[in-house]
């Protein structure tokens, strides 16, 4: 996207990692432009900076969003991409079941906030949810009180089926939303892919055995998102809205998902863990109507 003349923010928990990420995306970039890749001469150098962003906070994502607006730029693409995997039954300072925050929560605070400097950002401007094909693998039947998970402790808690919720979560979103900002510029997508992550830990590797996808081909990080940047750049794409596409192509969500009662519910739910960081404006305009 850089290479493309995008700004760039890299929004993550460490800066240090950050920068030398961003150090190597620049000696990449500068090695392509030698090279003469192709789209890797349109610019001198490509722009990517950092923001502090810990997803495990919502003090911590309310300040980003706070930074970004005072900042006074323009947004067009919003990538909802980080995630924690599994994890151990625990609960964030803010006193949420963690994946439930980190995977979806903080970013649809960080989207309520940062939703009307996109509506002012050009005709085409895109959230990207990035989510799972382990949203199949919810709780079922679904229901919002079990969202935090108070009913498991950690010797039973399934980890597998939590993180298949939060990435649920995130396709509720895409739908709930949609329905809100139809008249608007924005649109709201979700991606994923199928294929382990060469990078992958064993925990990974199990969870791809449970889905019976073990033979399935590794794909490199880049490859992996090959599908996130097609939703983000593809000119085809411009006023697209509620496709969830899985390499790059549209595929159908689980019943759940694309149920109206369980979006409702749980963006309901969402409104009143994020009590304290939104505004009267936000409450109104997002509660079921
Ligand atoms: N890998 C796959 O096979 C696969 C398949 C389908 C969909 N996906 C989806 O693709 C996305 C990216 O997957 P990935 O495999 O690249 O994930 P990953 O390797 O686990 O990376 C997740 C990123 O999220 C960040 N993160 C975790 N907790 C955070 C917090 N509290 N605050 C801010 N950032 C936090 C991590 O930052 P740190 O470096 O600081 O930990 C890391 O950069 C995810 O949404 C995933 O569900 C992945």
């Amino acid at each position: 996207m850089a290479m493309l003349g995008a700004s760039v923010i890299i929004a993550c928990r460490s800066e240090k990692r950050a920068l030398e990420a961003i150090a190597r995306m620049k000696s990449d970039f500068q090695r392509e432009k030698e090279q003469k890749t192709e789209g890797a001469t349109q610019t001198d150098d490509i722009s990517v900076e950092f923001m502090k962003l810990d997803l495990s906070s919502l003090g911590s994502t309310k300040e980003l969003t706070d930074q970004f607006i005072d900042s006074g730029r323009q947004l067009n693409t919003l990538i909802c991409n980080a995630r924690i995997a599994f994890h151990p039954l625990e609960y964030t300072e803010d006193g949420n079941e963690t994946m439930f925050q980190v995977n979806y929560l903080s970013q649809l605070l960080l989207t309520f906030h940062l939703l009307p400097v996109m509506k002012r950002s050009g005709d085409d401007s895109r959230v990207i949810l990035v989510s799972s094909h382990g949203h199949n693998f919810h709780s079922t039947p679904f229901t919002v009180d079990k969202i935090q998970g108070k009913q498991h402790n950690a010797d039973n808690f399934p980890r597998f089926k939590y993180y298949g919720n939060s990435k649920l979560y995130q396709i509720l979103q895409m739908y709930f939303m949609n329905r809100r900002l139809a008249d608007s510029n924005v649109c709201v997508v979700s991606t994923s892919w199928i294929g382990r992550h060469r990078s992958n830990t064993r925990i990974s590797r199990y969870f791809m055995d449970d889905l019976g996808l073990e033979n399935s081909k590794s794909k490199s990080p880049v490859e992996g998102a090959e599908c996130t940047l097609n939703a983000a750049i593809n000119p085809a794409l411009k006023g697209v809205r509620d496709v969830y596409y899985q390499d790059c192509k549209p595929k159908n969500t689980h019943d759940d998902a694309r149920n109206k009662d369980i979006q409702e519910s749980v963006l309901e739910y969402s409104l009143s863990r994020l009590n304290d960081f939104i505004t009267d404006d936000i409450r109104n305009e997002w509660k079921t109507k």
